[in-house]
């Protein structure tokens, strides 16, 4: 059912932890199934380059192994690049998943934008493509839009 990366990144997942003083923290929720995402980044403020990027989650085996992939795409990226870092990215990097987790892959995705956010309101700069993140991945969603 599983890729072996995706079990692989389970199993081992990178970049699990927190960075203190962090350039941005972003948090997000899956209110369907109760796990929750914290992403937190360490920013170059010179260069915009993504010097460092860790996760914390509450969360299932496929959130797990897409915000370890995620974190390993973003590090060394700058904002601009990181932005096209989407879930379905992710997912192709971690060769796919099936179809009834991609949502959760949609956490890893939204709390970098979280993260990034963060950044920009600390700094008073604006990412292009980006906007306000959703504190749930399903907010402003209608119920009946849901396929599970
Ligand atoms: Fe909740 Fe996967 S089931 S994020």
């Amino acid at each position: 059912m599983y890729s072996d990366k995706v079990m692989d990144h389970f199993q081992n997942p990178r970049n699990v932890g927190e960075i203190e003083n962090a350039s941005g923290v972003g948090t997000v929720g899956n209110a369907k199934c109760g796990d929750i995402m914290r992403i937190f980044l360490d920013i170059d403020e010179e260069t915009h380059v993504i010097k460092d990027c860790k996760f914390k989650t509450f969360g299932c085996g496929a959130a797990v192994a897409t915000s370890s992939m995620a974190t390993e795409l973003v590090i060394g990226k700058t904002i601009e690049e990181a932005m096209q870092v989407t879930n379905k990215a992710v997912m192709e990097a971690l060769d796919g998943l099936p179809p009834v987790k991609v949502h959760c892959s949609l956490l890893a995705e939204e709390a970098i934008h979280a993260a990034l956010w963060d950044y920009s309101q600390k700094h008073g700069i604006q990412i292009e493509g980006l906007e306000k993140p959703k504190s749930d991945i399903h907010e402003g969603e209608e119920e009946e839009e849901e396929e599970y």
